[in-house]
């Protein structure tokens, strides 16, 4: 398990966040979490190698002062244990737009309208480049 975290960072629409990285050899999960706080999430996007409903899963999801909200899941999953990826997250006007390895693009609508300033990368994946365009 690891954590990148960055605080105090102001995210707008427009951005878009590219983020390099390799993914544990036994990793069971990773997430990209961005909104105000640990337990403010505007987006959850959470890649699973074993749900125990769905197997290979992305969930993606928002908090809201510590409870989540309704989970939205995509079965694509184009991701190998021990591999290195790249995923670019787009901050849009309506939501967020995440550019998978293979070029599936996974949307998701933002719940509240507050401003993005925190975000992290957890789970078994060690982040080895990330950049702000
Ligand atoms: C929970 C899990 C959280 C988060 C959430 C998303 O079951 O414990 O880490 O992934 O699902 O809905």
């Amino acid at each position: 398990m690891s954590e990148f975290e960055v605080k105090n960072i102001d995210l707008k629409p427009g951005n878009k966040l590219k983020i390099k990285g390799k993914i544990a050899g036994d990793a069971k999960r990773f997430q990209i979490d961005l909104g105000k706080g640990v337990n403010d999430l505007a987006l959850h996007f959470n890649p699973r190698f074993h749900d125990d409903r769905d197997g290979k899963v992305i969930v993606c999801n928002s908090n809201c002062g510590g409870s989540w909200g309704s989970e939205k899941r995509d079965s694509n999953f184009p991701f190998e244990k021990g591999h290195e990826v790249k995923l670019n997250v787009k901050i849009l006007q309506e939501g967020f737009e995440v550019e998978l390895p293979n070029g599936h693009t996974v949307k998701f609508s933002k719940r509240f309208d507050d401003k993005i300033t925190y975000m992290r990368v957890g789970g078994d994946f060690k982040v080895t480049s990330f950049k702000v365009e």
